[in-house]
């Protein structure tokens, strides 16, 4: 039957999508959601209510919200997640994350609400050195960004042992892409919107160093479509729900493709896609990039049953297209430059 969830951080680039995937299979979906980066619009007609959840009577109003609407598990996305502004503010961070978290976990065992879906990152890695990461590649994360994902990890499994809670925790390679046009991510933080804002501005894309022990010297990620990272967590939700009881400790989960592909080749893939010119600057390293961070998805395949059916082209096509629907879309002109639509105006 239908389920009524809980989707914190709903109006954000991911969280938009897993509520849409859920409103459009009928589950009872209310958002919260402080709206700080998030876009009220993405929610669609599930219910919206904007509350900070890391704030001072959040857990309150938490818990009046889960008993109003009988909620019956949580996706919680809502957190701050740029590592360099982590590293120069970490007790904010933990506030945010950490603090965020536990409002939610007290105001579920208040209410017995048991079930939780977590945004963990690959970021509780750090710096790897193995070609591919398992679920048993030791945690080590090394900004205060990753830390406060593990501690919220160490925290539900907690939670588990204390009072019973139903936990998975999804450990986010790096997504890119739109299951919809409108739903695009919003910020220009990670490769292709920054390759794409480039482009849009009518400047080169940026290299952050191309001198990597990797075959063409850029550094290589897992790129996952957020697509098919919203079904992971649809998957997650339904294995917990069903009340069935696999655990062989297995809470955390790679979601990832098992593939990678470099910087350089992600801007190939964009030039393909859009048709420009997408010669690149280099630039010097970025501080504290690994040069590979490859997930294997092995563990959520066998244990849920999910994997990535989009690849890397699906993902800059996807991309791109919402992002010309986007307000900073590229008008081409006479097949060479490029300019953002916004200044058209
Ligand atoms: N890069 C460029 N040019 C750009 C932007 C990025 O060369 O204009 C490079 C980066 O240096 C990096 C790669 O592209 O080598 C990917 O960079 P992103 O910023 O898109 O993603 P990261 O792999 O650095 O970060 C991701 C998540 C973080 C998470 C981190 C660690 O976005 O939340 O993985 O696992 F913390």
């Amino acid at each position: 039957g239908a389920m009524s969830i809980m989707v914190v951080g709903g109006a954000g680039y991911i969280g938009a999508h897993v509520v849409r995937l859920l409103a459009d299979r009928g589950d009872d979906v209310v958002v919260v959601d402080d709206l700080s980066t998030g876009v009220g619009e993405r929610v669609g007609d599930a219910t919206l209510v904007e509350l900070e959840v890391a704030g001072e009577s959040a857990q309150e109003r938490l818990e009046l919200l889960m008993k109003e609407r009988a909620v019956t598990a949580v996706i919680h996305f809502a957190a701050k997640k740029q590592v360099g502004e982590s590293v120069e503010r970490p007790t904010w961070y933990f506030r945010q994350n950490v603090g965020g978290l536990v409002n939610l976990l007290a105001a579920m065992e208040n209410t017995g609400v048991g079930t939780m879906i977590f945004s963990s990152s690959a970021a509780v890695y750090g710096n790897p050195d193995v070609d591919i990461v398992t679920e048993d590649t030791g945690a080590s994360p090394i900004n205060a960004y990753g830390e406060t994902k593990l501690v919220g990890e160490w925290l539900m499994a907690d939670c588990a042992r204390a009072w019973g809670l139903r936990w998975s925790a999804l450990r986010y390679f790096n997504v890119a892409g739109a299951g919809w046009p409108e739903l695009g991510d919003p910020a220009v933080l990670n490769l292709v919107p920054m390759v794409l804002d480039r482009l849009a501005k009518g400047e080169r894309p940026k290299i952050f160093g191309d001198d990597y022990e990797t075959p063409d010297g850029t550094c290589i990620r897992d790129y996952i479509h957020v697509l098919d990272l919203a079904h992971a967590h649809l998957a997650a939700l339904d294995h917990l729900g069903g009340g069935e009881t696999s655990d062989a400790g297995e809470h955390v989960f790679n979601v990832g493709t098992g593939t990678g592909a470099s910087v350089r080749e992600v801007i190939e893939e964009i030039g393909r896609a859009t048709g420009m010119d997408v010669s690149p600057d280099v630039e010097p390293r970025r501080p504290g990039d690994p040069p590979r961070l490859v997930a294997s998805p092995d563990r959520i395949t066998e244990a849920l049953g999910w994997k990535a059916e989009h690849g890397l082209s699906d993902i800059i096509r996807s991309a791109w297209e919402a992002w010309q629907a986007g307000p900073r879309r590229i008008e081409r002109v006479a097949g060479t430059s490029a300019r953002a639509g916004a200044d058209q105006a």
